[in-house]
């Protein structure tokens, strides 16, 4: 018998009536403890919370904390909250612990399929374990004969490590029957997919594959290890949330149009910033390695030009417009600031090899979120309460007011009232930065 056949023999054991109660328990403790030797929830890493663990992507905000503003507003009201860009689902989940009716969208198709697969946590588990260990012991009976992939997954992990990534995706795709079950094990692949890489990640989530870590772990062994910690993470779930009460859509911010008009109370939110960070090219390796995408043109073509203009690679193949894209009637109440800056940006990119288009972003990016703003207060309540948690920006050192603005959006679009909560700094620490202009990140409330 070899030591994963011992594993899963051990493993029927523990999953029986009396070792899931004590789990359960054991699980309860330890979220304590994780939620206790943090000062407070705004800071509790969702990667140590059960089910929010299951991908890593970065949620801008603590679950923790999403329950905090819910319990402080709710009291023994039934509200309904949303998160127009709900990513992997922290604000939907944390809604759905608090027992309350939560709706998230996400317009990066994969990243709506993994945060709906998240959500699937109530299935029966033994199912689930059933499925994903089928696909397992099915994968180890097959041969070695990796499909062509593309460059960069072979630049990301050695032959033999790929041959087992390959044999697990081919035995799902064999037993996949579109279930929920089916999914869920979906997810636990796509969840392997970077501690079996041997390539760097930035603190984000892109992939260099230049840069080498050390501390991989075997695919069919970091398979079964998640197989087991996600069925961990739903027994708990479903012994303390009582009723799914929880949906995400794939749709676009811009429109909402998923959503009940007049109907929210609640949202709770990170939209992307304005610091070029491409959400298109967070899970290029993972869409890479499950071939829907082969390159750039395929991740423009399919996933950037449906997301919120927040990096320059989404303006770049645009024409040098900028007056164009002022007239913009959406953005008068900041018309005057955006422009100042927007000029100085296309002045000030002459000045720098990579004559990025920062200026095009920036304009587009606040045309983008006013659009945003319209939608939302279409799908608000009249006296809703709304945060946004974003931080500013500096390109080329050049200062834009985020938090500023979008609150005069918000304003324009109908809402009665804006105030900034800064909860840090940034751009202060690092010795190599960029620029030397200031940073901060915090809550952006609107109401009304
Ligand atoms: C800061 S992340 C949100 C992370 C989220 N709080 C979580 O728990 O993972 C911003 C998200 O907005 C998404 N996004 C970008 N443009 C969008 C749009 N037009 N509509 C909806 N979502 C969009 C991005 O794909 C990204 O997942």
């Amino acid at each position: 018998m070899n030591e994963l056949d011992t594993k899963r023999q051990n493993c029927e054991i523990i999953w029986s009536k009396y070792k899931q109660a004590s789990l359960i328990h054991e699980l309860e403790q330890e979220n304590k403890g994780i939620i206790s030797k943090n000062r407070t929830s705004t800071f509790v890493d969702n990667m140590q919370l059960p089910i929010h663990r299951w991908f890593r992507y970065s949620a801008g905000f603590s679950a923790e904390w999403v329950k905090e503003v819910v319990s402080d507003l709710k009291g023994n009201n039934a509200i309904k909250l949303f998160d127009p860009f709900v990513g992997s689902g922290t604000t939907v989940l944390a809604g759905e612990e608090c027992g309350i009716e939560s709706l998230g969208i996400e317009a990066h198709p994969f990243v709506a399929r993994i945060a709906k697969a998240k959500l699937l946590w109530s299935e029966k588990v033994n199912a689930f374990r059933k499925f994903a260990m089928d696909v397992l012991q099915y994968a180890q009976s097959l041969s070695d004969a990796p499909d062509p992939y593309p460059n960069l997954i072979h630049r990301c992990y050695s032959e033999d490590i790929l041959n087992e990534l390959d044999q697990l995706r081919r035995a799902w795709l064999y037993k996949n029957d579109d279930s929920a079950v089916s999914e869920l094990t979906w997810l636990a692949l796509v969840g392997i997919l970077r501690v079996t890489s041997s390539a760097g990640t930035a603190p984000w989530q892109y992939v260099l594959p230049n840069k080498t870590k050390k501390g991989t772990v075997r695919p069919y062994k970091a398979f079964y290890d998640r197989i087991r910690m996600m069925s961990r993470d739903m027994l708990y779930f479903q012994s303390v949330v009582k009723e799914r009460k929880a949906k995400i859509f794939e749709d676009d911010a811009r429109a909402c149009s998923k959503i009940e008009d007049d109907s929210i109370d609640l949202i709770i939110t990170s939209p992307p910033y304005t610091n070029n960070y491409d959400y298109a090219d967070a899970t290029r390796l993972e869409m890479s390695f499950f071939g829907e995408i082969k390159g750039w043109g395929d991740l423009q073509r399919k996933v950037r030009r449906l997301l919120v203009r927040s990096c320059s690679q989404h303006v770049s193949a645009e024409k040098n417009n900028l007056d164009r894209r002022l007239t913009d009637k959406n953005l008068y109440p900041i018309i005057e600031d955006i422009r100042e800056v927007c000029h100085e940006l296309e002045q000030e990119r002459l000045l720098h090899g990579g004559r990025k288009t920062y200026h095009l972003m920036v304009a587009a990016y606040f045309s983008d979120l006013a659009k945003v703003w319209i939608s939302l207060r279409k799908v608000c309540k009249k006296d809703a309460r709304i945060c946004f948690v974003v931080g500013d920006s500096a390109p080329y050192g050049i200062y834009v007011p985020v938090d500023k603005w979008l609150g005069e959006l918000a304003i324009s679009a109908g809402f009665e009232s804006y105030y900034f909560e800064k909860t840090r700094d940034r751009n202060v620490k690092w010795k190599n930065r960029k620029h030397k202009v200031p940073l901060h990140e915090g809550r952006l409330w609107v109401e009304g």
